[in-house]
């Protein structure tokens, strides 16, 4: 009783620094602090250690802030998590209109959505995986997802969604931007992209990104789930 009052005590004290040295109000610092992964560290403290004060908490915090996760003016992406399930198959993953151009058909029930995150969470442990989901930092709430699909001559391949209710606000060009300065930095030199022609957004997004258009290519069946032909767009973006 007593470790989970000090540890209550701990987190408070850690939002109170989270909000004064970030100029934020307490909810928003809590929301912040919330979606690191500084709490998941807490609940698997077994030793105390991570409770030592709330500056070492606050420094796990700004840890993750630098590596672990990619931050942009109104976002914070970070790394997928199961209580992602919720709010992933009722922002978007459910919905049609989402995934009308995606190769995957939106999920019936949160069955579906939690078995296709526990298989990312299984593929984190592959280096080759990259995915982030991209939550509002203000209230912490998952909205999309953006990941690497897939690599061509070593190049990674991005691919993304948004939950249909923050489309058309600019978020995923600065999700993207975010993203693509974080492949650079990791050493990949050029970095690629392909969307349906008829996805007038998405390929807005990649031409306000810097992405360059290369060619096109014609798919008999979009993928193994929709028979229907596409033609895509092929683009490229070098460092
Ligand atoms: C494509 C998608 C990611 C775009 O996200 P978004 O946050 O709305 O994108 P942004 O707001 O950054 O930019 C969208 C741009 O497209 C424009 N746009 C969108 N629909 C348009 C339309 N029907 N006609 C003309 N322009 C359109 C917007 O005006 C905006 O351009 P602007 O900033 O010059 O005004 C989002 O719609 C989505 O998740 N779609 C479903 C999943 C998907 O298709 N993923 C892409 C796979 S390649």
């Amino acid at each position: 009783m007593e470790h989970v009052l000090s540890k209550t005590i701990l987190i408070s004290q850690t939002i109170e620094l989270i909000a004064k040295k970030y100029k934020l109000s307490i909810e928003e610092a809590r929301n912040r602090f919330y979606q690191s992964d500084v709490i998941e560290m807490l609940d698997d403290d077994e030793t105390g250690l991570y409770g030592e004060s709330a500056l070492y908490l606050l420094s796990l915090y700004e840890d993750f802030l630098k590596n672990k996760c990619i931050e942009t003016q109104r976002l914070l992406l970070r790394k997928p998590r199961i209580e992602d399930a919720e709010p992933m198959f009722r922002n978007w993953a459910s919905d049609p209109e989402v995934t009308k151009y995606l190769t995957w058909p939106s999920h019936e029930n949160i069955e579906v959505t939690k078995t296709i995150i526990n298989r990312w969470l299984e593929e984190e442990k592959d280096p080759k995986t990259i995915r982030f989901v991209i939550t509002l930092k203000n209230s912490g709430d998952p909205i999309g997802a953006i990941d690497v699909v897939n690599y061509i001559d070593g190049s990674p391949e991005i691919g993304y969604c948004l939950s249909r209710k923050y489309w058309n606000q600019g978020l995923m060009t600065e999700a993207c931007r975010g993203f693509i300065h974080h492949l650079f930095s990791r050493g990949f030199n050029k970095v690629r992209i392909k969307a349906v022609v008829e996805n007038i957004g998405s390929n807005r997004v990649i031409e306000k990104c810097g992405f360059k258009f290369t060619h096109q290519e014609h798919l008999e069946h979009q993928s193994s789930f929709k028979p229907n032909p596409v033609t895509l767009n092929c683009y490229e973006l070098v460092k």
